[in-house]
């Protein structure tokens, strides 16, 4: 069980740094921006790949994939209309999220679809393909942000 133990051990590494970078966030806010913390090593693990900075590792990036699928299906519930959720000053969700549930829930299920594509096509498929599904992936994360998350000042 390779893809396991790597699995844990980038979620492990992952609370770490959330902890640090969201020390004030509570509750479902805490909770999501882990999950999102949690995506963005395993998108980072297999960006490093592609640049060359680390070896290729089909197995690391099916569970990176599978990392990202697990949490796309939890997004929809980890966004809900509540004080707690839109109320926190930690937040970077945007409140047209839930004038606009039905999209955002659909950025989830695309980036659900995606990533189950980039699994199969990582056990597979070959490298060039492979990075165009980790790009595929990844628009998904920007596309979703850019509309529904405040910008970085
Ligand atoms: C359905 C929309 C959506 C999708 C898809 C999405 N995100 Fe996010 N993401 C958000 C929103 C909204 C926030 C801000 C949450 C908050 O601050 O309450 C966020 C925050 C984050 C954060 C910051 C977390 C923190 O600790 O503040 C990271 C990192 C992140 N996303 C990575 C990713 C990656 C990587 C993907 C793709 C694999 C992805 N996201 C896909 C909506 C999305």
């Amino acid at each position: 069980m390779a893809g396991a133990a790597i699995a844990l051990g980038s979620y492990a590494a992952v609370t770490a740094v959330t902890a640090y970078a969201h020390g004030g966030a509570t509750g479902i806010v805490k909770e999501r921006m882990d999950a999102m913390e949690v995506m963005g090593k395993a998108m980072k693990t297999v960006g490093e790949m592609f640049k060359g900075q680390t070896d290729y590792d089909a197995n690391a990036i099916q569970a990176a994939a599978g990392l990202v699928s697990q949490h796309a299906q939890e997004i929809p519930v980890l966004f809900p209309d509540s004080e707690a959720s839109r109320g926190s000053k930690h937040s970077e969700a945007l409140p047209v999220i839930w004038e606009q549930k039905d999209k955002f829930d659909g950025f989830a299920a695309d980036m659900l679809r995606e990533s189950k594509a980039l699994s199969v096509i990582a056990r597979d498929g070959e490298q060039r393909a492979v990075r165009l599904q980790f790009a595929k992936t990844a628009k998904v994360c920007s596309s979703c942000h850019t509309a529904f998350r405040k910008p970085k000042d």
